[in-house]
């Protein structure tokens, strides 16, 4: 054999044979509630001269000593459950590392990682339905989302979707057609109007009629795990909260072993056909950010929620679901694990476009609380204009029923500097421009 057997850490507990896709069913994850747990409890893999990190297979090939070696891995019998690669737009040990670790953060059986967060939802997707297929959708989803069920799906593919208000069951319940609904499709914590879904009990209606569940828990990794409370998958932008750095742009399905495999297919697999595929040595720095997101997640929110209650202590008109006030805190509380919080993102309703746009601008350039700019997850303090940017593929009356107003502000709040510093910063540009209206 050519391929490299790596050190495994003494006493891991995948010295037994193992499924590389079913970390579940290796690491004793379906009893860990908690993702940080679940993530200190998944397989250690040593660097190949003995390094505390994992090395880097930057292959795209592999080579094999046998002839019919080859054959066997394209009939399938043999892959990276033993160690056998064939190319890494297929399975990538280093991207299978991340993977196995995404499967983990989730409490899913399997993952893969991908270029993107929308090459992850559309590849399982794709993999899920067929042409004439028919999907419910939350209708306040991100905008890039918004626009692949609304205009690309059904031009490409004939997969068409409903949208619907997820707090209303009724409306979900009426929406799905049986036999025809592939997917309940919402996010966890919706972009960017931070509705809550009440996510077991959305499972149940859907699984009560046999659609799969798919949530976006691109706004709350670590607070939420929506398999954990009953989704088949969950998708995630790892561009945001995961990487933490702004620098990478990826994404990951995290689902059962069955669909996680599919989706690698040789003649059916929509990551292995279309190709969306992660760079290892990108999964290598991902995985080195993995084992800090949960204490970044507990900074990120604890400072979300006292800038929230200070803002609206301001006379501000804060959204923020970790207030009291907030229609989805209780049902917020009753989902998240443990000890991270109510999540990072806030926002501020300023009214006007003109007033939003004021705003940022004092902050990004007179008191440098945060950096104008689209995403989140980042350590400076992100901050945009949601109708006017991350949701502008919504035409207005589709803003309007997704509760996005024009003067929306979506804050994504960092954690360098001191706390009190960053509120001093706030109350200097607000302070400005009340003096500018005045
Ligand atoms: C909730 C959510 N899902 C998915 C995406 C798409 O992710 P990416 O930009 O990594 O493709 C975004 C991007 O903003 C997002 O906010």
């Amino acid at each position: 054999m050519a391929h490299v057997t790596l050190k495994k850490r003494p006493n891991s507990a995948a010295e037994d044979q193992w499924d590389p896709l079913a970390a579940k069913k290796h690491q004793s994850n379906k009893d860990v509630d908690d993702p940080a747990a679940a993530l200190a409890n998944s397989r250690h893999e040593f660097g190949e001269h003995g390094g505390v990190n994992m090395s880097i297979e930057a292959s795209a090939t592999f080579t094999v000593m046998e002839p019919e070696t080859l054959q066997r891995m394209f009939a399938g019998e043999l892959g990276p459950d033993r160690d056998f690669y064939i190319y890494s737009r297929h399975f990538n040990p280093t991207v299978l590392n991340l993977s196995r670790l995404m499967a983990a953060l989730e409490g899913t059986e399997a993952a893969y990682c991908t270029a993107s967060g929308m090459s992850a939802i559309v590849s399982v997707l794709l993999q899920i339905c067929s042409s004439g297929d028919h999907l419910v959708a939350a209708q306040t989803v991100y905008g890039g989302t918004h626009a692949l069920l609304t205009h690309f799906l059904p031009r490409t593919c004939n997969i068409t979707t409903s949208f619907v208000d997820i707090r209303d069951y009724e409306m979900v319940e009426r929406a799905i057609v049986e036999g025809k609904t592939k997917v309940l499709y919402f996010e966890t914590i919706s972009n960017p109007t931070l509705t809550v879904a009440n996510v077991p009990e959305l499972c149940r209606i859907a699984h009560d009629k046999g659609v799969m569940v798919v949530v976006d828990n691109t706004f709350s990794p670590m607070l939420v795990s929506p398999a954990r409370l009953g989704a088949d998958v969950v998708v995630h932008s790892i561009t945001k909260y995961i990487s933490g750095g702004a620098d990478i742009n990826a994404g990951a399905i995290c689902g059962p072993a069955k669909l996680v495999n599919s989706l690698m297919d040789l003649h059916q697999g929509a990551l292995m056909i279309m190709g969306p595929t992660m760079n290892p040595k990108v999964a290598f720095e991902l995985s080195e950010r993995l084992p800090h997101l949960g204490l970044r997640m507990k900074e990120h929110c604890h400072r979300a929620l006292i800038f929230a209650k200070r803002m609206k202590k301001l006379g501000l008109k804060v959204i923020y679901p970790g207030l009291d006030d907030h229609p989805d805190h209780k049902l917020l509380k009753s989902i998240t694990n443990t000890g991270y919080g109510y999540g990072g993102m806030l926002c501020l309703d300023m009214g006007t476009e003109e007033k939003a746009y004021k705003l940022m601008s004092l902050l990004q350039n007179y008191s440098q609380f945060g950096l104008m700019a689209v995403s989140l997850g980042y350590y400076e303090t992100l901050m945009s204009c949601s109708g006017s940017s991350t949701s502008s593929e919504m035409n207005e009356e589709e803003r309007e029923l997704a509760g996005i107003s024009p003067g929306l502000v979506r804050m994504s709040v960092g954690y360098v500097g001191t706390l009190e510093q960053k509120w001093a910063q706030f109350e200097k540009a607000l302070s400005r421009l009340v003096e500018g209206s005045i």
